[in-house]
């Protein structure tokens, strides 16, 4: 028998989580929250979900499902130059939107603002396409973030400035389609190949 820890690989599921910092039911109550919430905002308009590949997929489907007024999807795939461990808020767009955004209410989903400084781009990229209007829902936003400055809507949760992986967020593309948010044991960072 090992020693009970708060976290331990037994009550997180996975041998590679340290702890968990968002359970999936906390998840699931706040996703549904949210969809609430943008739904009353949006009352009588149709809004227009834009995911960014691949960190937001499972809070796209999720909130997407949450939210009862007419709505479409369409998603962007962009890549951050530089290290991957940090964001130099220089970006390359890997795959655009299908359609035009102009005249458009445009929701921007994102897994997580971290420096913002990806997320400060893209809105710029945005905006310049004349969308109606142009929001953000984050799922995570970390404090300490840089550009405290950045408008963002609806946050899902502010966490500390550690390093998560699980429902979409990836470390070298492994843990998203873990059901919670947790942060990687040691063991497991220097393991992974970047
Ligand atoms: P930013 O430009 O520093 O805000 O970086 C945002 C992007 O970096 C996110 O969309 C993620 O793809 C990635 N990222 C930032 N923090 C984490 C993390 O804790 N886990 C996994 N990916 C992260
Ligand atoms: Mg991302």
């Amino acid at each position: 028998m090992t020693a009970p820890s708060r976290t331990a690989a037994g009550a997180t599921g996975h041998p590679d989580i340290d702890e968990v910092l968002v359970t999936a039911d906390e998840i699931a109550a706040r996703v549904a929250g949210l969809g609430a919430l943008i739904s009353q905002d949006y009352a009588g308009r149709e809004v227009l979900l834009v995911a960014v590949l691949k960190g937001a997929v499972m809070i796209m489907a999720d909130l997407a499902r949450a939210i009862t007024v007419p709505s479409s999807m369409d998603f962007m795939a962009i890549s951050s130059y530089g290290s991957s461990a940090s964001s130099s808020g220089v970006v390359r767009i890997l795959k655009d939107l299908d359609r035009s955004i102009e005249g458009r209410h445009v929701l921007v989903v994102e897994d997580v603002i971290d420096s913002g400084l990806t997320l400060s781009w893209l809105l710029r990229n945005l905006a310049s396409r004349n969308p109606a209007s142009l929001e953000v829902c984050a799922l995570l936003r970390k404090r300490d973030s840089a550009t405290p400055e950045l408008l963002v809507r609806y946050v899902g949760f502010d966490i500390p400035s550690v390093f998560v992986v699980g429902y979409g967020l990836d470390y070298a593309e492994h843990y998203r389609n873990l059901p919670f948010i947790g942060t990687l044991s040691a063991a497991a960072l220097a393991r992974a190949e970047l």
